[in-house]
């Protein structure tokens, strides 16, 4: 009895291609959320189309662990580059994941200003009590990519040629960071490789139930660099992905 192996993508471009790519599929829908359920060399797979965005993420998440009893899950899809050493088409496997969007203000009363900056990163796991008094709340919150998945993604790494594949760290929030400063900030504080708006949720979700989970994000744009936004890097990143997939396959 193989347990799949799930593979997420945010939008058409990001799950399509490689739906396409499966075997004897079969298509469920729930909610918004579609999965093409099939097999790479008869190994069951199930590519999910999540909608975008972290709560999407998250109640994807959650329905597909509970309903198909994963071996593993691999987010994957664009991203926007925080590293000047990125360019578009480079890929980022997730060694740490971290939701950029967790966040506790400093203390400023009635016309003291916002000041972005200073805030303070917050760990919503930290505890049961209060994050906005609990001191240990200030931290930030890592989740760890799987080490076999991050092993499958290395071996393959040379079938990508359209740029390098690195491991770093993969920001998530429901936010498209335009201003290069902030960028600078967080890829100082937090130690942000790239930015999207679903990594960090998955990763927190398939950590309640231990499932093995891994990042693979492209870079489509980055502005630290010029890099223009291209939307044919989703493909790309799937064309990588559909090889991770069958090289983990073989350690099944
Ligand atoms: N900032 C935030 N999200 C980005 N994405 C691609 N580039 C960026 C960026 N610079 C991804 C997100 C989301 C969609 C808008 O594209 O993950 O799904």
């Amino acid at each position: 009895n193989q347990q799949p192996i799930l593979i997420q993508g945010p939008m058409p471009i990001e799950a399509e291609n490689f739906a396409e790519r499966l075997e004897n599929v079969e298509e469920e829908e729930s909610g918004t959320f579609v999965f093409y359920k099939g097999t790479v060399d008869d190994y069951p797979v199930i590519v999910m189309k999540t909608g975008k965005g972290m709560e999407n993420t998250a109640a994807a998440t959650a329905l597909a662990i509970e309903k198909f009893n994963p071996a593993a899950i691999i987010n994957q899809g664009t991203s926007g580059g925080h590293d000047p050493d990125l360019n578009v088409f480079d890929i980022v496997l997730g060694e740490r994941t971290v939701n950029l969007g967790s966040l506790k203000t400093g203390n400023r009363e009635d016309g003291e200003g916002i000041t972005p900056t200073e805030w303070i990163p917050m760990d919503l796991m930290a505890s049961e009590g209060s994050a906005g008094e609990d001191p240990d709340a200030e931290n930030i919150r890592y989740f760890e990519g799987d080490k076999d998945l991050l092993e499958a993604a290395q071996a393959v790494k040379e079938t990508h040629k359209e740029g390098k594949v690195v491991e770093g760290t993969i920001g998530s929030a429901d936010v498209w960071n335009n201003e290069v400063d902030r960028i600078q900030w967080f890829h100082e504080n937090f130690g942000s490789s790239v930015e999207e708006m679903e990594g960090a949720a998955g990763a927190q979700i398939a950590k309640a139930y231990d499932t093995p989970y891994l990042g693979i994000r492209i870079l489509s744009n980055n502005k630290t660099n010029g890099g223009e936004y291209n939307p044919e890097t989703a493909a790309s990143n799937q064309d990588y992905v559909y090889e991770v997939v069958k090289e983990y396959i073989k350690t099944k």
